[in-house]
């Protein structure tokens, strides 16, 4: 069993609290932080998500893959990759960046989510949950961005009533331009606010 503490944790989402992987680096472990069923579902819908994604995609450098459950002092938890800038450091959601981080470039960081979001809709990967918390931007050496989505439940994650666009590439394609055209509005507009949400 792996022991998890308050040392460990990376960060806590609406459904599941990731900690650093006590034995590796490079990998995080999400656990539900709340007794609610949703939150105990969570990480059964994400690596549903995730397999669905493997089954369909070829190159999907951009994300963080899921490798399966294990058990924590915490309950039950999904194993994934850690995503680090190249200094080592966890790498920061669109949102802390954008909100905590005086200096920074608003434009560059639309431009990298366009580009990206433009990449996911090429290759019909149907990662709906694209919000300002479940993207990552890795920090390379050279001071370039490389966004990874950290959240993969969107695909089955779905409020539709007849939930079409997780079976239809038509109807999946049109919500990522959504999407994609929603998360670039927010980028702004949480920058222009964000002394109300610090
Ligand atoms: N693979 C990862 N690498 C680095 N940070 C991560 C990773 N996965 C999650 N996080 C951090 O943990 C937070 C919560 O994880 P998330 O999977 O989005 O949980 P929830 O299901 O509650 O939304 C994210 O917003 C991010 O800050
Ligand atoms: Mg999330």
């Amino acid at each position: 069993m792996l022991l998890l503490d308050n040392r460990l944790l990376i960060n806590q989402g609406r459904t599941r609290a990731c900690y650093q992987h006590p034995g590796d680096k490079n990998l995080v472990v999400k656990v539900p932080c709340g007794n609610k069923k949703t939150d105990s579902m969570s990480n059964i819908i994400e690596l549903r998500g995730y397999q669905a994604l493997m089954r369909e995609q070829v190159d999907l450098f951009c994300i963080s893959h899921c490798y399966g459950f294990v058990t924590t002092s915490l309950g039950k938890g999904l194993v994934c990759d850690c995503i680090r800038d190249d200094d080592g450091a966890v790498s920061r959601t669109i949102w802390d960046i954008i909100i905590y981080q005086d200096d920074c470039n608003i434009e560059y960081i639309k431009a990298v989510i366009d580009d990206f979001c433009g990449f996911l809709i090429e290759r019909d990967a149907r990662l709906f949950d694209l919000n300002l918390k479940n993207i990552v931007l890795k920090l390379q050496n050279d001071g370039v961005y490389a966004p990874f989505a950290v959240d993969l439940k969107g695909r089955f994650d779905n409020k539709e009533t007849i939930p079409v666009s997780s079976y239809s590439r038509y109807f999946a394609r049109k919500k990522m331009v959504r999407r994609r055209r929603q998360l670039i509005e927010r980028i702004s507009f949480f920058r222009e606010k964000r002394v109300e949400w610090k």
